[in-house]
């Protein structure tokens, strides 16, 4: 049999979702100051007994050095900012309404799927990748099929931090080997309900958003410009330093189902140290492995966790600090949007690129995970 070659394949839409509502780190650290001061004073005699910690106050000066992040965007403020509750209320949706991630993913979808020239009835996959899905089934990217009219076939993935990239590299395997002509993949990334805004070390990390990207071959492409994919490469080490615990199993517990380890935590210090210098290494030997050079690449669209990080990650791989037009900052306003952050840098700086230049999207954190796509403007 003649061999054919695999078929070129290109990114030729992208779409985001971004909430009409904002928390800035002054109002969130307010409330979270409010509450610690109430909490002190009623728990003053555990406190003082030292069967109980103290809460101490949280600080906007910390979070801005420490993070870089100066706001974030949220699908409600509705409760986050109540000292009695602090956390987001989302009234529960009939069995019968639109579920909250396939609404927010539908926009970013409908954004791309424009981007792309293309409509439902093009596409033949849909892949929703986050870091949770609102239930298990049926999938989220189902609900979504159905709402923009796709046949073919859509499931869910989850891959914390590196979901989006991870779910491209899905994307990308079945359009080279023929079981998709045209998928989309959607990051709904409603993070705000798994945020414990009781910890002083995590309650101004997360933000909201939706991504989307068509993924087609080459040869169906109408979109005036797309990147093609050169290459997809993936890592993942086992580490407990980034974890949430809530699952299917409490229910079978018999422990508290809200307790703290049931929501996000992290060991931030630890996770920064020890995620910085893989996820350049990896960066580094992507590019060796396609003979290119990390000063081959026009734009690096990184994930966007820690303003710190990403310059860490930066200047080990090219021995010198990134201006941001190479690489792109949105988590100053963005906040961290989990596997969302790195599309969210590609859909706003995928514009300036020459034909023919290569830029890479790059996430790394839980897992530990780290996925990159190495892209060429065409
Ligand atoms: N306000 C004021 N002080 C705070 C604070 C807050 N909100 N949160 C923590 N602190 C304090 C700590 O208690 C600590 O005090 P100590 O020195 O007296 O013990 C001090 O600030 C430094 O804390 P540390 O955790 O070492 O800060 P950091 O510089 O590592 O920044 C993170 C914390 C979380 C911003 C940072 O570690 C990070 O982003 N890491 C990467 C995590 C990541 O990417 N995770 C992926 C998530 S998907």
């Amino acid at each position: 049999m003649p061999h054919t070659a695999p078929p070129k394949i290109v990114i030729s839409g992208s779409g985001i979702w971004t909430p009409p509502e904002m928390i800035t780190n002054e109002e969130l650290v307010e409330s979270y100051n409010a509450y610690a001061r109430k909490f002190n004073d009623d728990h003053a005699a555990q406190i003082a007994a030292g069967t109980i910690e103290e809460k101490y106050p949280s600080s906007e000066r910390f979070i801005e050095k420490a993070s870089g992040i100066k706001a974030r965007y949220v699908y409600t403020r509705d409760g986050i900012l109540d000292t009695e509750r602090m956390r987001p209320s989302f009234p529960e949706r009939r069995e019968d309404e639109l579920g909250y991630q396939a609404e927010i993913g539908i926009s970013a979808a409908r954004e791309a799927l424009e981007a792309a020239g293309k409509t439902g009835a093009d596409v033949d996959a849909v892949i929703v990748a986050a870091a949770y899905t609102q239930r298990p089934y049926p999938a989220i990217a189902i609900e979504i099929q159905e709402a923009l009219g796709i046949d073919g076939f859509a499931f869910d993935m989850l891959g914390a931090c590196s979901a989006a990239t991870f779910g491209l590299h899905r994307a990308y395997d079945s359009l080279r080997s023929g079981s998709a002509k045209c998928v989309l993949a959607v990051n709904p990334e409603l993070v705000t309900p798994q945020v414990n805004f009781c910890d002083r070390d995590s309650h101004f990390i997360f933000g909201d958003v939706a991504t989307a990207v068509i993924m087609e071959r080459l040869d169906t492409c109408t979109a005036p410009a797309c990147h093609e994919i050169l290459s997809t490469k993936a890592l993942t080490r086992f580490s407990s330093n980034i974890r949430c615990n809530f699952g299917h199993m409490i229910y079978a517990h018999d422990v508290e189902p809200f307790g703290w380890d049931k929501l996000f935590h992290q060991s931030g210090r630890k996770v920064f140290e020890e995620v910085s210098p893989v996820a350049a290494r990896h960066i580094r030997e992507h590019l060796e492995s396609l003979g290119l050079t990390p000063d081959d690449v026009k734009r690096f669209w990184l994930h966007q966790a820690n303003i710190n990080m990403n310059n860490m990650v930066i200047k080990e791989v090219l021995g010198r600090e990134a201006e941001n037009d190479l690489a792109p900052i949105v988590l100053d306003r963005y906040g961290n949007a989990a596997s969302a952050g790195s599309i969210i840098a590609f859909h706003l700086y995928r514009d300036g690129l020459e034909k023919g230049d290569v830029g890479m999207i790059c996430s790394f954190g839980a897992g530990y995970s780290v996925g990159s796509l190495v892209v060429q403007r065409r």
